[in-house]
């Protein structure tokens, strides 16, 4: 089977289209948790166990006379990514939850990639402009190395300084020459819409990874991506769930993609902490309030966090500021250990789109939770380099060739990435 569809996409699929809790499938296909759990860990895993035949036959039977024989090829399960007709990513509100789930299956494949146990070229000669007009650490080099993986290359440009924009070029040059030279490009531009003026100014794949105040759509789908795999093994499910949105929810950008992503499920109780000045837009709110799921405001983060199954904390985006006075949060703004312990349960999971501002005073996520199994951050991080290679294969249409070209990666890596991490992964 791992020649095939590896048994984990299967099985984490299958859950998915049943929207079912890792119990209630193992009930449902008539196995034990603990057989369903080595099921999912990863190949190479010491605790890893292959499904047995009968039961991939009878999971198969369950979701309509699956799986090898050819679901995971058809159209109607295939994901897509489509702005007006073209393979663009520009905004959230191009996915429904089938497609962001879709893409997730995809996702899912590239793992054993992204864990760098298997290759594939199936990328082999394309190239990726990587333009990136804003700072970045994660989302530049996340984005090339997944199209590295893929079997790509990548050429950058970093800041307007070493840009020809600063000699007056306009998006749009900008975008039709570098269109010559590349097969996708990904922008992070300071200004809400310019990567949709790149986008209208070229028929290649163009990505946003982040405009100003406005989306960084592929960040929601790793961390939505990430919500449903934390999930998975602490038994839930996205549906009904609690989410703390938590600090500057004006200007960041990932909060406004995760909010209305999330609001494709239901029954969803969102909580909205920020100082004042730093409130949820309007126009989101409401788009939230459009699905049936309770929403909350309030400056109280004590009272905010109670009960949260999530809570995703953010920086403030000081470099957005108006005539915002504010300048970081105060001490009593801070997520950190002993509110933590106070007032969040022993499954709610702490998330940060990073970076996180580790200074003297900035009072962001806080650093004593560095070993706590609920902080989810870097958890996050490696699962951006699965979503953003599915990204890829989905725009430039290779995603069906990755399973039958992936070999054994011939380097040696450690079995587990951070020395915090491995419990989550089954590698322990
Ligand atoms: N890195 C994220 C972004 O670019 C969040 C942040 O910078 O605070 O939107
Ligand atoms: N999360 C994120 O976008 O990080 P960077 O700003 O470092 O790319």
């Amino acid at each position: 089977m791992t020649q095939e569809l590896q048994q984990q996409t299967i099985l984490r699929d299958a859950m998915r289209r049943l929207n079912m809790t890792r119990d209630a499938f193992a009930s449902r296909i008539g196995v034990t948790r603990r057989a369903l759990d080595t099921w999912l860990l990863p190949d190479e895993s010491p605790e890893s166990r292959a499904m047995p035949e009968i039961a991939a036959r009878y999971v198969g039977e369950i979701l309509g006379g699956i799986p090898e024989a050819g679901i995971y090829t058809q159209s109607a399960y295939s994901p897509t990514i489509d702005y007006e007709g073209r393979p663009q990513l520009l905004s959230i509100d191009q996915f429904s939850r089938e497609s962001a789930e879709a893409l997730f299956r995809t996702a899912d494949m590239m793992q054993p990639i992204a864990h760098r146990k298997k290759i594939t070229r199936v990328l082999e000669g394309a190239v990726l402009a990587n333009l990136f007009f804003e700072a970045s650490t994660r989302t530049r080099v996340s984005f090339g190395a997944a199209f590295a993986r893929l079997g790509g290359s990548v050429c950058d440009t970093t800041g307007f300084t070493f840009s020809s924009m600063a000699k007056g070029e306009s998006i749009y040059d900008t975008s039709r020459v570098i269109s010559g030279y590349a097969d996708a490009i990904v922008v992070r531009h300071p200004e809400q819409g310019s990567v949709a003026e790149f986008a209208r100014a070229t028929n290649i794949p163009v990505i946003n990874a982040g405009d100003g105040p406005g989306e960084h759509p592929s960040q929601a789908l790793l961390d939505l991506y990430t919500i449903q795999r934390e999930f998975s093994r602490l038994g839930k499910i996205v549906d009904g769930a609690h989410i703390a949105m938590v600090g500057d929810l004006k200007y960041g950008r990932t909060v406004h993609s995760l909010a209305k992503l999330l609001s494709l499920y239901k029954g969803l109780k969102f909580t909205l902490v920020s100082p004042r000045s730093l409130e949820m837009p309007a126009h989101i709110v409401e788009r939230i309030a459009r699905g049936d799921h309770v929403i909350e405001q309030t400056s109280d983060l004590h009272a905010g966090l109670a009960g949260a199954d999530v809570v995703y904390a953010t920086r403030i985006q000081k470099e957005r500021f108006a005539d915002e006075s504010i300048e970081g949060y105060t001490p009593d703004f801070q997520i950190n250990q002993a509110l933590v312990d106070e007032v969040c349960g022993r499954d709610t999971l702490i998330m940060h789109p990073l970076p996180r501002d580790s200074r003297p005073g900035a009072n962001d996520l806080a650093t004593d939770l560095n070993h706590d199994s609920r902080l989810a951050i870097f958890r996050q991080t490696d699962n951006g380099i699965a979503v953003r290679m599915a990204i890829f294969a989905v725009l430039l249409g290779v995603e069906h060739q990755v399973r039958h070209s992936m070999r054994d990666a011939a380097w040696k890596s450690p079995v587990s990435i951070g020395p915090d991490d491995a419990v989550f992964q089954g590698f322990d």
